[in-house]
């Protein structure tokens, strides 16, 4: 089975200039960001919740054009906007990922409790390796750090949902579900998130 290779960073498609970013967020999303600036002394103080809109808007990932419109958006450059995107693991930058991430913790605790048993299991059943994506752009399979959840080793990620200590049955119920979910966990997650923070700033403004 074909699977779509690991992109690299270098290999992205060039950034738009300026004058060619065709600014895509939805009405919605611009009320969203209109409402966090006032929570904010400055534009570029927003960026990280600008981010996670645009994450949301643009399918799940931040190509170089939902950069681009961050940084109109913010009046920053793009390589500001792209240095504080590429620095966390959450935005996901370079390449598109599937409707799912599934994101498996190799540290310590879930490597004792045979976490890569279950990655192996994982990238067999998918047909991918880290980092890549299902043919039908279904799942994303990473690798992360510590999750902070040892107790529940080994553990999965996906969304906002922690799942373990998992085994291979439950690999095969996590599966069978995702691929029923109407929609993609990962858009889900960065509405949460931008949703989350929404509401963060309105209780600041109440506590004033
Ligand atoms: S080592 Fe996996 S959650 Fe901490």
């Amino acid at each position: 089975m074909d699977t779509i290779p690991v992109s690299n960073l270098k290999d992205r498609p060039r950034p738009p200039k300026p004058e060619e970013v065709e600014l895509r967020f939805s009405e919605r999303a611009v009320k969203e960001l209109e409402q966090l600036l006032t929570h904010y002394p400055d534009k570029k103080s927003a960026m990280l919740p600008a981010l996670w809109i645009a994450q949301r808007e643009y399918g799940g990932w931040l190509p170089p054009e939902a950069i681009a419109e961050v940084a109109v958006r913010l009046q920053r450059s793009y390589a500001e906007v792209e240095g504080v995107a590429t620095f966390y693991t959450m935005y996901h930058v370079g390449h598109p990922i599937g409707r799912h991430l599934i994101e498996v913790c190799t540290c310590l605790s879930c490597y004792l409790c045979g976490a890569y048993r279950i990655a192996d299991y994982l990238k067999e059943k998918l047909g991918v390796d880290w980092g890549e994506t299902t043919p039908d752009g279904m799942f994303t399979l990473e690798e992360v750090e510590c999750l902070d959840a040892c107790d529940r080793a080994p553990l999965l990620q996906v969304g906002d949902q922690y799942i373990g200590p998992v085994t291979r049955e439950d690999v095969d119920a996590l599966i069978e579900r995702l691929r029923a979910e109407e929609s993609p966990t990962t858009i889900r997650l960065a509405d949460e998130i931008v949703q989350a923070q929404l509401h963060a700033s309105d209780q600041e403004k109440v506590r004033g």
